[in-house]
């Protein structure tokens, strides 16, 4: 286990796949990883079901069951690591995004809007910063932009022009 607070080491789905058994099973659930052989026979649900939902991206098999705060805060004891996100097959990730569009059409969210702030109100972690990167389609016209953002890519692009301008530019571009 690795120790709360602490960001474990990044997991791929291949390696998490090679831990399918009762002596020694992980879960995938909403980015991290646990090693949850010790739980196995403890879970309220039984051991199968966690079984079953080894070896994949386990994260809907754990929502659709309802799971309680007290079941949800158990998690961190099993805590070993951060999923690659990256491993999921290109087919998962799609099939993943065109439902969240459906659920968000429904619901009547909006989706088309600069959610910079929802995403850094959230903490998100150094890793979770760096995938972006991996879903990457271009850039935002800055009229679309929230205000903080075109701050942001403002402050960033007098960095970059400083930055051709000598040392002072190569400073300003390590602080930014
Ligand atoms: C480490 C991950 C998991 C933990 C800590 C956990 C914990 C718990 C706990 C404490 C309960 C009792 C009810 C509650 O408090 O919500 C429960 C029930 C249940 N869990 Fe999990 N669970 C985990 C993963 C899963 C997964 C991946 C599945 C897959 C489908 C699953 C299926 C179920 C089912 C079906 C029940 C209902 C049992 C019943 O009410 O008869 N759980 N779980």
């Amino acid at each position: 286990m690795v120790a709360e607070g602490t960001e474990g080491r990044v997991i791929t789905l291949e390696e998490a796949s090679k831990h399918t058994t009762e002596k020694d099973a992980w879960l995938v659930i909403h980015g991290k990883v646990y090693d949850v052989t010790k739980f196995l026979e403890e879970h309220p649900g039984g051991d199968e079901v966690l079984l079953t939902s080894t070896a994949k991206d386990a994260s809907e098999d754990f929502e659709d069951v309802g799971h309680s705060d007290s079941a949800r805060d158990m998690l961190k004891s099993y805590y070993i690591g951060e999923f690659d996100m990256s491993s999921l097959p290109a087919k998962v990730v799609a099939a993943r995004a065109a439902a969240a569009t459906r659920a968000a059409a429904k619901s009547g969210e909006e989706t088309t809007q600069d959610a910079s702030q929802d995403f850094d109100d959230v903490g998100h972690s150094k890793s979770a910063i760096k995938m972006l990167e991996q879903y990457y389609v271009g850039d935002l016209h800055p009229d679309d932009l929230s205000e903080k953002a075109r701050a942001k890519l403002e402050r960033k692009e007098s960095a970059e022009k400083a930055a051709g301008e000598g040392l002072f530019g190569r400073i300003t571009k390590m602080f930014w």
